[in-house]
This record gives structure tokens, sequence and C-alpha cells, in this order.
């Protein structure tokens, strides 16, 4: 007989649903930090079946907050945007290096069938991340469109060039598997890259759209008179708007991290771990333009010094003080997962954990 790979598992196989039940009763006991509070972790010898289900009671509350809040923040639609005239009027402006990094963005939002497909692989826990990936999905589709239309309309690519590039997109697709971080069988490799992946492209928006503020003879700051309006002039709106989502889905990825290593810390933690060694940003190595673009990016640094900054932010957002505490907290989570009384921990920010007050009444109520 075939095994079943570890992600198809049935875990109620064999199992009494009331126990499970109660499990998940007593779970739910365990507190939740609020915002800025050391992380606290779900250990010992609960089912698995009964941290899958408190696990996704979580993600379901999560993936409603980001659904309602991508309905009412980001609905917009790229032929909607009030800044098109303006990219028309100002397209001449638009120096030959800004053209060349939108061009290598357009490149990389065009692989975004081939992100979707690879990922929804990896999402097999439950709806509540399977909704969350294809409101994502539908905020990302925006992208490839929004960074086509800044160089059509300014006229520095013509609608068959763009097409070409649409239709090229297929022949040279892009996968996980170029990635470090992606054999785990429970996917969460896919939220650990999903952070540094949106923080990074977040980032580097930021960089373009000052670039097309400079060409267009603008401060980086938005003017008084953008501000009383509600958008920016021209492509600097078009580039803002993709910055924006691009950070929301960075926050998402970071909150469904932190809720999964309540109660799976070891995999996640040590999904982390491996996706930050020997990270890149997708299609990073085939960009158009590569050299140009990225030294127009990052002038200051180069994409190491910006990477591990950017680890940096990840730890210390899920209450670690770097990347080796993080690393140290994926190592001691293996002995919480294979302590024999049920229990509850928190996070130092140094990767250790130390025990609850309330471990003895939960391991009592069992
Ligand atoms: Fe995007
Ligand atoms: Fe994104």
């Amino acid at each position: 007989m075939t095994k079943v790979p570890e992600k198809f598992v049935d875990i109620f196989a064999g199992q009494d649903l009331h126990t499970i039940e109660a499990e998940v009763t007593l779970i739910d006991k365990v507190p939740r930090p609020t915002r800025g509070e050391a992380p606290i972790v779900i250990a010992g010898s609960f089912t698995r079946a009964a941290k899958e289900i408190a696990l996704q009671k979580d993600l379901k509350i999560h993936a409603q907050k980001f659904i309602d809040s991508a309905e009412r923040n980001r609905g917009w639609q790229p032929w909607n945007l009030a800044s098109r005239n303006e990219v028309v009027q100002l397209g001449d402006r638009l120096s030959d290096d800004t053209v060349k990094v939108t061009r290598a963005f357009l490149y990389t939002e065009l692989r975004i069938k081939d992100y979707v497909k690879a990922g929804l692989r990896f999402i097999n826990d439950g709806m509540s991340r399977l909704a969350i990936g294809f409101r994502w999905a539908g905020d990302e589709v925006k992208h490839p469109q929004t960074y086509g239309d800044i160089l059509v309309l300014s006229g520095k690519m013509t609608e068959a060039e763009r097409l070409k590039m649409e239709r090229d997109a297929n022949l040279d697709p892009w996968d996980f598997r170029d990635h470090n971080g992606f054999d785990d069988e429970y996917g969460y490799g896919h939220i650990a890259f999903g952070i540094p992946q949106e923080r990074l492209t977040a980032f580097y928006g930021r960089q373009l759209r000052k670039m097309v503020r400079a060409d267009y003879s603008l401060a980086d700051k938005r003017t008084n008179e953008e501000a009383e309006r509600g958008y920016e002039i021209g492509a600097s709106e078009h580039v803002k708007i993709i910055s924006v989502d691009e950070t929301a889905h960075q926050m998402a990825y970071i909150e469904q991290a932190g809720i999964v290593a309540r109660y799976f810390p070891e995999r996640m933690y040590d999904a982390l771990v491996a996706v930050q060694e020997g990270f890149k940003m997708p299609l990073a190595d085939r960009l158009p333009n590569r050299r140009r673009v990225l030294s127009r990016l990052m002038p200051d640094e180069d994409s190491r010094g910006v990477y591990f900054r950017t680890f940096d932010y990840i730890s210390n957002s899920l209450g670690l003080e770097n990347k080796e505490a993080l690393a140290q907290a994926a190592q001691n989570s293996i002995v919480l997962k294979d302590m024999l009384e049920p229990g509850a921990f928190q996070l130092n920010p140094d990767g250790t954990f130390k025990p609850l007050n309330n471990l003895a009444e939960i391991s009592l109520a069992l």
C-alpha cells in the first residue's frame, strides 16, 4: 500500500471525537497574548486533531478580518484609478531607469499565475487559508495589470509588446521549487516565504514610487494637493496603491505564522528558518536588466543587507530578538512537542520557553 502523504493523513482516524472536543475546550483556555505580548505556545500531549481544530478556529477569525479589510480598503481596480489620465499626460517624463524597473516588476508580477497555482498545492489544512489565498490572489492579479498600464499609458510600451510579455510568461514559469523551505509536509513554508517576499516587494515598490516622483520633479512626501484630493499624481498613485496591498499581505502572513506557531511551533519556526537559508526573491536572478534594476532599487546596500534587515524584522514581529533566537525557538519547540504532559509555554525573546503558571491547572484538567 502506498503511504498517504503526511498532509493528507486522516487526523481523526480511530479517535473519539468527544475526547478531542474536550481537549479543544482546554486549549481554548490558554490565554492569547494581545499585540506586543510574548507569544504563547501549546505544548505536550494534546492530539494533533485537537490542535488542528483549535488552529483552524483561530485561522477562521484571521481570514474573516483579512477578507473584510480587503473588501473595505483594497477594493480598487486598475481601470478605475483616478490617476490614469495623468499617467498619460506625464508619460514623457518617465526616465529610462524608471521604465526598466517598472518592466522588471511587470515581468515578476506576470508570474502570479505560477505563484497561485504552486501555492494552492501547499494549502491542504482547511478552508480558511484557502479563502485567504483566493482573496490574496484577487489582490495580486491587479498588479501586473497596473504595471502594464503605467508603461502603456505613458507611451513606453505598445499593446503588442505588453501582450507578448504576458504570453511569454507562460513559456518561462516560476516555481517554489527554486527556493528553500518548501519540503515541509504541512505547507507552512508558504506562509514563511510570503513574509519576506511581500515585505521586500512592498519595499521595492516604495523605491519605484520615489523614482517616479523624482521623474515628475516631486519630493517623496505626497503634496498637500495630493493629500486633499485623496490620491497621488499619475504613476505615483499606481505604484503606491500596489505597495499598500503588499504591506497588507506581509502583515497577514506574519499573523498567520504567529497563529500556527501557537499550535505547531516546531513546524512553523522550522519553516521560517528553512526559508531564510539561502533566501532569494522570486525571479531575482532572471530579471530583465537585473544589475541595473537592482542597483536602482537598493542604491545604498546589496541585497544580502536588505534581506538580513528583513529577517531581523520578521524575528522581532514574532517576539524574538534576532534570527539566532528564531533558530533557538525552532530547536526548543521540538522538546515541547515531545513533552508527556499537556501544557502551555511563553516564548522568551532569546528563543527559550518558560512554563505558564497555569500549566499545572491545564495538566490537572485533562
Ligand atoms: Fe504583487
Ligand atoms: Fe503581494
